[in-house]
């Protein structure tokens, strides 16, 4: 099972840190991510895999406000999340742009988290419409790179406390895996008192939390209840 924080631009490196120390006491085995912001990015050994929300696609240059290569390869980073919602809708980031992301990026050989979601709007007007958007966002990307996650992530669950039924996560996850035989995170509105449940769906191979990943304890919790779920078949 994949467990993975993102802290959006939540926490300093300060917290950061003391954050790293307290998740590593208490993970054990594989499958932990956190994603920090830029400015908190560290070295880190451990169990725990740190990776970067964000970068531009190029090993440096003039790209004002951007991290590239090198400053991910100063701290050990080979992990990307690529096409967050967040990124499309907020900062404007196009289908085009994550492609070359993520073409960038797994040349250089980085474990991709890649997000994928519809909107109220299209969850509401029917499956397939949902199920055309994906495989349409999945369209510009290599489905079958090795070191490729997907995450989907309902734009309308995301810091909402909504959840898509889990009917509608199996659905999807089942759809999902018809295009890819990556593992397959959900993401939106994961917390302690859903976590079991999402993780139990045959098909969700982990998650990608936002707002309960930014308390250590929290996430660590977390973490414990994913590993010990008996999947359902
Ligand atoms: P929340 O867990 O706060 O809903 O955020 C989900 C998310 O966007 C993770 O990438």
């Amino acid at each position: 099972v994949i467990v993975a924080a993102n802290f959006k631009s939540n926490l300093t490196r300060e917290a950061t840190t003391t954050y790293l120390a307290t998740l590593e006491e208490s993970v054990d085995g594989e499958g932990v991510f956190v994603f920090p912001p830029s400015t908190a990015l560290q070295s880190h050994s451990g169990r725990v895999t740190l990776g970067t929300q964000n970068a531009y696609p190029a090993q440096n240059g003039a790209f004002t406000g951007e991290i590239a290569l090198d400053q991910l390869d100063e701290f050990g980073i080979k992990t990307i999340l690529i096409g967050h919602s967040e990124r499309r809708e907020i900062l404007g980031e196009s289908d085009e742009m994550l492609k070359s992301k993520f073409e960038f990026f797994a040349t250089k050989g980085f474990k991709i988290i890649y997000c994928i979601g519809e909107s109220l709007a299209l969850r509401e007007s029917g499956f397939e419409a949902v199920k055309e958007h994906l495989t349409h966002q999945l369209s510009f990307i290599d489905a079958s790179y090795k070191d490729l996650i997907i995450a989907y992530e309902p734009i309308w669950a995301i810091g909402s406390g909504l959840i898509p039924s889990l009917e509608q996560i199996k659905q999807t996850h089942s759809s999902l895996r018809s295009l890819s035989d990556a593992p397959l995170l959900y993401g939106g509105s994961v917390k302690e008192e859903n976590i079991a449940d999402i993780v139990s769906i045959y098909g969700v191979d982990g998650v990608l939390v936002g707002g309960a990943s930014l308390d250590a304890r929290v996430f660590s919790n977390l973490c414990r209840i994913a590993k010990n779920i008996n999947k359902e078949s």
